[in-house]
């Protein structure tokens, strides 16, 4: 019952909103299709702002919104590398255990994913996805975050 709250946290921190698109559009370069990518951290961590960065680095263009009012949004542009969904599961609850429908649009072979807020989707995102990679943010003050990246495998 000891040592694990101690164990190094690793990642890198990001002073201000650039340093973590930059992290984004580094992640991106890594993407392959069939990736999913888990977005962990609290609200205002910095998750839509990682991944917009990422999702313009796949070549995304025009505006991309929150999609937390809606489960996601499918970006599939001629220009983009390949097709990207931009999935925010924060209101969906355990629902896809019992609708994993609910996802078929947004996760294939094909295209990649990131996935703010997984939560009970866990299961079924990994079944619908090629490799898995993880982003974890921590608010550490106003400008800066903690950022841990591993890349999807
Ligand atoms: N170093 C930083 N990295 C990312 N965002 C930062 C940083 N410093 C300040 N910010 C600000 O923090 C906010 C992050 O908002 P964002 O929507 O990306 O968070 P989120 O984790 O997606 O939240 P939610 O859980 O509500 O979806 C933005 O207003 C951004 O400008
Ligand atoms: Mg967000």
């Amino acid at each position: 019952m000891s040592g694990v709250a101690e164990e190094p946290r690793g990642g890198f921190l990001a002073h201000g909103q650039g340093e973590t698109e930059a992290a984004g559009r580094d992640l991106a370069a890594l993407i392959e299709p069939g990736d999913l990518i888990l977005v962990n951290g609290e609200v205002g961590a910095g998750k839509s702002t990682l991944v917009r960065a990422a999702l313009r680095g796949l070549g995304v263009e025009g505006p991309i919104p929150s999609p937390t009012f809606t489960i996601g949004r499918l970006y599939d542009q001629p220009a983009q590398r390949m097709p990207v969904s931009h999935l925010d599961l924060y209101r969906l609850g355990d629902l896809a255990a019992e609708e994993p429908g609910l996802l078929s649009e947004y996760l294939g072979p094909d295209r990649a994913a990131f996935v703010e807020w997984p939560g009970g989707s866990d299961v079924q995102l990994r079944e619908m996805s090629t490799r898995i990679g993880r982003v974890d943010i921590d608010h550490i003050d106003s400008e800066s975050r903690r950022i841990r990246i591993e890349p999807p495998a």
